[in-house]
């Protein structure tokens, strides 16, 4: 990577504003004042910008626990969940893999990193993604049995089997589906008369929500390519 690249990458300042730094003296790389503004630097170096040290990974994978109240797009006036992104860890051109509906809450992953997020979004990986869910009524084994069938939705869409595991509670579910169809959750529990209340997801792949990941906070995943997905069986 050359090193104003790597900087701007980094979300440090537009290309411009960082050349202008880098021939001025203002960064160095493992101990040395650099003025080359193509200067080719590993992830692996140290690279400081005015006395900062710059985190310049060219790609970064995030798992937020995701607060409701929060759009995964930045596209209108709402509160976004890039807001949420610390910025030595936010990236130019991260975005959502697979987004959630502002009032859903749980695990989402980030990353600028297009081939990671096919590996998880493309249908043909049937990625695992479970969800806990509150709904209005309980939910009855003849619920059970049409979505481990395999439920048609109200517009007459197939979808493929998914499982249900009860809770202590009637009215508390997780569901594991292998798509990401447009409120998917939602519109299932709609075409059986129910009404989701709350939906929190806690696992993507071989991604699990950690217990200790505090609401509205992200976390670096520092080895996103270790066989993302658990196909299923
Ligand atoms: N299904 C939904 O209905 N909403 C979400 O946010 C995710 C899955």
């Amino acid at each position: 990577m050359r090193l104003d690249f790597a900087l701007s990458n980094a979300g440090e300042g537009s290309r411009r504003e960082i050349r202008d730094m880098i021939t001025r003296g203002k960064v160095s790389v493992n101990g040395k004042e650099v003025r080359d503004v193509a200067f080719p630097v590993a992830e692996t170096d140290t690279v400081y910008l005015c006395g900062k040290k710059v985190d310049i990974r060219r790609y970064v994978y995030l798992m937020m626990n995701k607060p409701t109240g929060y759009v995964c797009t930045t596209d209108s006036n709402e509160r976004n969940v890039f807001e949420l992104v610390p910025e030595n860890l936010y990236r130019k051109g991260l975005f959502c893999v697979g987004r959630l509906d502002k009032d859903t809450t749980g695990l989402l992953l980030l990353t600028n990193d297009g081939n990671f997020a096919h590996e998880i979004i493309s249908p043909k990986k049937m990625c695992k993604k479970t969800y806990r869910v509150k709904l209005f009524y309980p939910v009855t084994d003849e619920d059970v049995s049409a979505f481990e069938r395999g439920l048609v939705l109200a517009n007459g869409e197939k979808l493929l089997p998914a499982d249900i595991d009860r809770t202590d509670k009637a009215n508390v579910v997780y569901i594991t589906v292998c798509e990401g169809k447009y409120h998917q959750i939602k519109r299932m529990f709609a075409s059986r008369g129910n009404k989701v209340i709350d939906l929190h997801r806690i696992r993507v792949g071989k991604y699990f929500l950690p217990e200790d990941l505090e609401t509205g906070k992200c976390r670096l995943i520092e080895t996103p390519f270790m066989e993302i997905i658990e196909k299923k069986s």
